[in-house]
């Protein structure tokens, strides 16, 4: 007797995106630590609406009363980071766990997943996850964690938000798109990125072009209401970035990335940027009362400026990686058992 029935869907509808984020929310720490249900409405748009830079594929567990069971959702972008990789992200309700059926969804997805070309998954999991015996058993290896932190504005340090440079510097901030010189200079800073500490990443460098940069701000606006951008200059030389998202009626803004050209690490700068951002939160009034970050748990240098910062540490993400074969291989023996 079939207990259950997987089908595959590109495009979703609002229901069944609404049905996914409950069988997400019950068990899924990314979605039940946001503090406000907006943001996870913004996550889903960034599902729902079609966009060619972002790429999802779901496979959906249903059981005999038609209630979602699990999912599996493959999501890789056409972009020049790690061109076949895919996310994997496979939840099955606590209910249907130990049944076989998250071994059946990835079988769905492998298939897929190999005749796409997508050979190598990453994934990401909360800390303490069960999961972790799942993606351990299908050869994947842990690489990395992320750590989340949160900064209570109550809490900031006073010290850091009076941070200063030179003369010869200059720092220039917009909202949303970056245009013209803007682009073109933030074009550059993104290459600053290259050697962060990242344990899930190949070693491979990556090269940011305008039309990359254009794509990704497409996808971003879909989620975020408002960014802005700074970057910072030493005479005409662009030698920093940092950027920070809001969300409309959220509490909490998000501190994306930050990245010093090479030369002119530990100098104060990374630091600056961060004290900027902050600042300009406090200042503007918009109600925001916390800042969320987040970076690997082997940025040294990082880890040093946000507890300087105050920002605590609020969550903890594996980051596992693994080569469509072994996953193939791994589930093949599983079937002879
Ligand atoms: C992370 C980064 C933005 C920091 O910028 P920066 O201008 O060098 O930062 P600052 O000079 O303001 O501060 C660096 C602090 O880290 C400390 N630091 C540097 N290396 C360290 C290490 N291995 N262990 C501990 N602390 C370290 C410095 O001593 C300094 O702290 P101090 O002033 O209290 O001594 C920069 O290293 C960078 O661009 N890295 C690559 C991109 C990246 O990793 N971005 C972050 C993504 S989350």
């Amino acid at each position: 007797m079939c207990r259950y029935s997987i089908c595959k869907v590109s495009v979703l509808d609002n229901n069944i995106a609404k049905n996914i984020a409950n069988v997400f929310s019950s068990i899924d720490i990314e979605f039940s630590t946001i503090d406000n249900s907006n943001n996870e409405t913004n996550y889903l748009a960034e599902w729902l609406v079609p966009n060619k830079n972002r790429i999802n594929h779901f496979w959906i567990a249903k059981n005999r009363y038609n209630q979602i069971i699990g999912v599996a959702i493959l999501k890789y972008k056409n972009t020049i980071i790690d061109p076949n990789s895919a996310r994997v992200d496979i939840r099955v309700l606590k209910k249907y766990r130990k049944k076989g059926l998250g071994k059946e969804l990835l079988i769905e997805l492998c298939n897929f997943a190999s005749l796409i070309n997508r050979n190598k998954f990453t994934s990401r999991t909360n800390k303490q996850s069960h999961s972790h015996y799942f993606l351990r058993k299908i050869g994947a290896l842990q690489k990395d964690i992320t750590i989340g932190k949160t900064l209570d504005l109550k809490n900031v340090n006073p010290k850091m938000l009076n941070l200063t440079i030179g003369n010869d510097y200059r720092l220039v901030k917009w909202e949303n798109e970056a245009k013209g010189t803007n682009l073109t200079d933030l074009v550059k800073a993104k290459h600053f990125l290259n050697d962060m500490p990242s344990g899930s990443r190949e070693s491979v460098s990556w090269v940011f072009s305008e039309n990359w940069v254009i794509q990704e701000e497409k996808t971003r606006k879909v989620a975020t209401e408002l960014w802005y951008t700074y970057l910072l200059y030493h005479k005409n030389m662009v030698i920093g970035y940092s950027d920070v998202d809001f969300y409309e009626g959220n509490k909490t803004a998000y501190q994306i990335d930050t990245a010093i050209h090479p030369d002119y690490r530990n100098k104060g700068f990374g630091k600056f940027l961060k004290a900027r951002i902050i600042n300009d939160i406090i200042n503007e009034n918009k109600g925001i009362k916390y800042i969320r970050t987040f970076n690997s748990s082997s940025n040294h240098s990082m880890n040093r400026i946000n507890s300087e910062f105050g920002f605590i540490e609020s969550i903890f993400y594996s980051k596992w990686i693994v080569n469509l074969d072994i996953v193939i291989e791994k589930l093949n023996k599983y079937e002879k058992i």
